[in-house]
């Protein structure tokens, strides 16, 4: 058997299979990772997107989130990958994604069941008032955006360094790793706490761990079952060939 024909005999045989995502599985749908070397981080300063800087330097923060986030990969689009992984929902195999990732693809590619881990850029809060506002209805020319309401600023609802993980998703993260069995790791390296923690807690809870990346990460020589040295889009198409050849 060779490991996609593995990966689908391991789907078919378990009980609760989970995916987690990173950067990577959105590689192919053109919005670069954030390492690597293409890594967003070798373009630009991580700390644009720590919450204290933000505070101080808004404007400047907001235009590399702008040029990251808002720009060109707004209109990236679902890849094979984030297609497979909704297949296997609707066919009532995979039970639930915790993503990483902050590009709404994994539900505009008709998956309902997925943990947001560092929220999601589609909307933006007003850190004075609190008032929410879907991004695509700003003006996102002239930065900050300033909040309709009452001026404040407005900040992306996703999570940024120096900030705490969402609730519930946070919790139903860790919950996850204690109900299934079948962990599928997809594009990620594993370097950022505390979603990191999470695949190592599922191992820890008797979870086998599928890798699918073209590199190795921190998890492969550490906790990785089956490792699968690709890209996610072909992977998952050929997990889901070889499930379906499975009687
Ligand atoms: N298919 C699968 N994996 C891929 C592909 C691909 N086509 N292309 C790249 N990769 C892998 C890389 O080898 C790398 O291991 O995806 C991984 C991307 O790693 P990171 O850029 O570190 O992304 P991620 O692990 O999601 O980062 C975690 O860091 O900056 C923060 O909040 C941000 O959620 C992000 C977190």
């Amino acid at each position: 058997m060779n490991q996609y024909q593995t990966t689908a005999d391991l789907i078919k045989k378990a009980r609760r299979v989970t995916a987690f995502t990173g950067a990577g599985i959105s590689a192919e749908s053109g919005i670069p990772p954030f390492r690597g070397e293409n890594g967003l981080w070798n373009q630009y300063d991580p700390q644009s997107l720590e919450i204290d800087w933000f505070q101080r330097h808004p404007a400047e923060s907001w235009r590399v989130i702008h040029e990251i986030f808002y720009s060109a990969f707004a209109k990236a689009k679902p890849n094979p990958a984030h297609l497979t992984l909704a297949e296997f929902e609707r066919r009532g195999i995979l039970k639930t994604i915790i993503t990483q990732n902050i590009d709404n693809l994994h539900f505009e590619a008709g998956s309902q069941n997925v943990l947001e881990f560092h929220g999601n850029s589609r909307e933006l809060i007003c850190l004075e008032c609190g008032n929410r506002i879907l991004a695509e209805k700003m003006d996102l020319q002239k930065l900050p955006p300033l909040c309709k309401i009452c001026g404040g600023l407005l900040k992306p609802d996703f999570v940024f360094f120096g900030e705490m993980i969402p609730e519930p998703t946070q919790t139903l993260s860790f919950k996850e790793t204690e109900l299934s069995d079948l962990f599928l790791l997809i594009g990620t390296t594993g370097a950022v706490m505390p979603a990191a923690l999470i695949p190592q807690q599922a191992k820890r809870n008797g979870a086998t761990i599928v890798e699918i990346n073209p590199e190795e990460s921190s998890y492969t020589r550490a906790i990785t079952d089956v490792f699968i040295q690709n890209k996610a889009g072909e992977s998952m198409q050929e997990i889901l060939k070889a499930f379906d050849l499975l009687s």
